[in-house]
């Protein structure tokens, strides 16, 4: 039997190495410390640095306004969360309600959208003057308005014509080439219900949605392309004219019969 397997040192030798290894490590350590650049080297580190200190105010805030509370003399209890909700509450509905600030951020039924309505009922209804049908059209913006209308061709078909169960046809369509607000309206707010086109009546399962988010510049340039494609022909569109009507955006969307006549 070897005598060192019940030598008390030679167990403590083993220690003792563990010790001197780990020690260098730490030595080692140390050093590199030493010699480490404390200076924030990037723009991350001197963010951090903000962070670091701004996260520690925000954390002893918390703790002064929620965490504890003096009872009496010398005694802090933890605040029971009942009172955080209150608290949190009474701060969330004293606040100022976020402005919606866009019309199309209504939603729709709600009453901002029932006060809008009221507004865009009394205000006096807008109108536009018609461009020349026979000025000649800008190149350019027929080209723009081919690229916007990719959005259109999805439910109205790559020549315009309508897509059976999908949308009533641009090809030939009298509010396509009847008076310009129609076509503008349309975009702006959407259409649904049954609607005539070209002698056809059409009550299609889903409405046609407004496409507002596009700029005044777009949906002048899609509507004159429309206008202006598959044998229709019609005055150009112009960003202003779009923009006479965005009052109206976020409205509900539109019924035939909310339309001016065509022809
Ligand atoms: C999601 C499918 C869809 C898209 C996308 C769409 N429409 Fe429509 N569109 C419809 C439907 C459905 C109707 C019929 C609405 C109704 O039921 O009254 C319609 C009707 C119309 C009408 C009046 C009726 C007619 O056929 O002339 C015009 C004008 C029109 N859309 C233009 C456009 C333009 C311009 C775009 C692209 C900016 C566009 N639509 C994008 C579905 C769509």
């Amino acid at each position: 039997m070897d005598p060192s397997q019940d030598n008390p040192f030679v167990r403590f030798k083993a220690f003792f190495w563990a010790l001197a290894v780990f020690g260098l490590f730490g030595a080692l350590l140390a050093v590199i410390a030493l010699f480490n650049d404390k200076k924030p080297s990037s723009l991350e580190d001197v963010v951090a640095v903000d962070r670091y200190a701004n996260r520690q105010k925000v954390e002893a805030a918390q703790d002064a306004n929620f965490a504890y509370k003096s009872v009496e003399e010398g005694k802090v209890v933890q605040v029971p969360p009942a009172d955080v909700f209150a608290h949190v509450g009474g701060m969330l509905s004293s606040a100022k309600p976020a402005a919606v600030e866009r019309p199309e951020q209504v939603v729709p039924g709600s009453a901002a959208a029932a006060e809008l309505e009221k507004k865009a009922a009394s205000a006096a209804p807008v109108v536009i003057a018609e461009n020349d049908a026979n000025a000649p059209i800008d190149p350019a913006v027929m080209a723009a308005g081919k690229v916007e209308f990719a959005l259109c061709q999805a439910c109205h078909g790559p020549e315009g014509t309508g897509v059976p169960g999908l949308a009533p046809p641009l090809a030939g369509s009298e509010w396509v080439v009847g008076p310009v607000e129609n076509p503008i309206r349309i975009v702006l707010r959407g259409l649904g219900g049954p609607i005539k086109v070209k002698g056809v009546d059409y009550n299609l399962p889903a409405p046609m949605v407004a496409a507002a988010y596009l700029t005044d510049e777009k949906i002048a340039a899609v509507l004159t392309y429309v206008r202006n494609s598959w044998g229709n022909k019609a005055s150009a569109v112009t960003p202003d004219q779009v923009k006479a009507f965005r009052g109206e955006v976020g409205l509900p969307a539109l019924q035939a019969a909310d339309l001016k006549a065509p022809q």
